[in-house]
C-alpha cells in the first residue's frame, strides 16, 4: 500500500501567509502541519509515500527531503496547477501503479492517527473507503449520504442544502478502481476534478464504497480561526519542559515548553505555550494556546491565543491575542505623535486595530 500526501493546492483561504509559503508548512505547536500526517502515514506501515507539490514545492521538498527523517520513501509529483484533488490522483497515476493507497490531505489534522482505518481497510478491502465527521455547518464540505446500512450512496461538494451533517474528512482509502473514475469525470463549476464527483462515480457504476465515522479530533487548517484552533488542540498535550534559559525574575506556569537556546527574561508564561529555539520572551506576558516559533523577539508585549512563525519580532504594543503572525514579520508602537496607525501590509493581510 502506498499513501498520495497532497501538499499542492492555492491556500487562499490562508492568504497572506500562503502568497510566500507553504499552508502546509504553517507550524502547530511549532512542528508543521504536514510533518503529523507523514508520522500518522509512517505509524499505520506505509513506506512509500507519493507528495503532490505545485508552486511551494521547493519549499516542502527541503522540509521533508526524501522522507528518510519519517522512516519513508518520498517521490515527488509536481502539479502544475490546482486542478483539483481529483486531478492530483489522475497524475500519480504510474507512480500508483495497481497499489492500493491512502489519500492524505497535507492540510489536514487529525488526532489519533489512521492505523485502525488503514488495517481494517486492508482487511475488509472495499472498493473506496471514505472518513465523515458530523459538523454543525457542513455546506463548507463534501457532504455524504447514507443509506440505512451505513454505505454511502451519494455525495456532494459544497452543497447549499445539505442532505446529512456529515462533512467528509481528507484522508481516503482507495483500491485501483478509483483510477478508472478520475478519467472518466469533468471539471466541476469552480475549474476542478472533484474527488466527491469520482466517489460519486464509483458508486453510480456500483462499486462498493463505505464510509467511517472518525471517533477522534479532525480539522481542516485552511483557515486562520481552525488553524488556532488545532494549535489550542495540540498545546492541551504539551508536557512541561524547559531546556532554555529562564531567569529569577520570571514564572513559567503549567505546561510550558522552552526550547535549548529560548531566553525567558523577567516575564510572565502561562501554559500550554511553546518557545521555540533561539527566541527571546522579555518583558512580556505570553498567555495559553501560545506556539512561538524560532528565532523571535517578544519585548514588552502580551500575547495570547496565536501562533507567531519565525523570525518575527513583536516589540511594545500591548496585547494581542487570536492571531497569526507570519516569518520576519515586525510589529512596533508606532511614534505619539501624530497619533496614527502605519501599515506596511502585504496582499490580502488582515488588520483589526483597536480603536
Ligand atoms: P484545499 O484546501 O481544498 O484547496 P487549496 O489549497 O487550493 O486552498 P483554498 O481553498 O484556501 O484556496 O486543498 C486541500 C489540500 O490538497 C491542501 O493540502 C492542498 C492540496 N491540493 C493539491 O495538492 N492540489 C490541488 O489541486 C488542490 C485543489 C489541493
Amino acid at each position: 500500500m502506498k499513501a498520495l500526501v497532497l501538499s499542492g493546492g492555492a491556500g487562499t483561504r490562508l492568504r497572506p501567509i500562503t502568497h510566500t509559503s507553504a499552508k502546509q508548512l504553517v507550524p502547530v505547536a511549532n512542528k508543521a502541519v504536514l510533518f503529523y500526517g507523514l508520522e500518522s502515514i509512517a505509524a499505520a506501515g506505509i513506506t512509500e509515500v507519493g507528495v503532490i507539490v505545485g508552486d511551494t514545492a521547493d519549499e516542502i521538498r527541503e522540509a521533508v527531503g526524501d522522507g528518510a527523517s519519517f522512516g519513508l520513501d518520498v517521490t515527488y509529483l509536481p502539479q502544475a496547477r490546482p486542478l483539483g484533488l481529483a486531478h492530483a490522483v489522475l497524475i500519480a497515476r504510474d507512480y500508483l501503479g495497481d497499489d492500493d493507497f491512502v489519500m492524505y490531505l497535507g492540510d489536514n489534522f487529525i488526532v489519533g492517527g489512521i492505523t485502525g482505518l488503514v488495517d481494517a481497510f486492508r482487511h475488509t478491502r472495499p472498493d473506496a473507503q471514505i472518513l465523515l465527521t458530523r459538523v454543525p455547518d457542513p455546506r463548507a464540505f463534501g457532504v455524504a449520504e447514507l443509506n440505512g446500512c451505513g454505505q454511502v450512496v451519494g455525495l456532494e461538494e459544497k452543497p447549499d442544502h445539505p442532505k446529512s451533517d456529515l462533512a467528509l474528512v481528507g484522508v481516503y482509502l482507495f483500491t485501483p478502481v478509483i483510477h478508472e473514475a478520475v478519467r472518466a469525470i469533468s471539471p466541476s463549476r469552480r475549474g476542478e476534478l472533484e474527488i466527491t464527483h469520482a466517489i460519486q462515480h464509483l458508486i453510480d457504476t456500483g462499486a462498493d464504497v463505505r464510509s467511517t465515522l472518525v471517533k477522534g479530533y479532525w480539522k481542516d487548517t485552511g483557515n486562520v480561526v481552525d488553524m488556532l484552533e488545532v494549535n489550542r488542540t495540540v498545546l492541551e498535550s504539551v508536557e512541561r519542559r524547559i531546556d532554555g534559559d529562564v531567569d529569577g525574575r520570571s514564572e513559567t506556569i503549567g505546561r510550558v515548553v522552552v526550547e535549548e537556546g529560548a531566553r525567558v527574561v523577567n516575564s510572565r508564561v502561562v501554559g500550554p505555550v511553546v518557545i521555540g529555539a533561539g527566541t527571546e520572551v522579555r518583558d512580556s506576558y505570553v498567555g495559553p494556546f501560545t506556539s512561538i516559533a524560532e528565532n523571535c523577539r517578544i519585548t514588552d508585549s502580551e500575547l495570547e491565543f496565536s501562533i507567531v512563525l519565525r523570525d518575527s519580532s513583536i516589540h511594545g504594543v500591548g496585547r494581542i491575542e487570536n492571531s497569526l503572525i507570519g516569518r520576519h514579520v515586525e510589529v512596533t508602537p508606532a511614534p505619539v505623535v501624530p497619533s496614527a496607525h502605519r501599515l506596511v501590509l502585504g496582499d490580502h493581510s488582515k488588520v483589526q486595530i483597536h480603536t
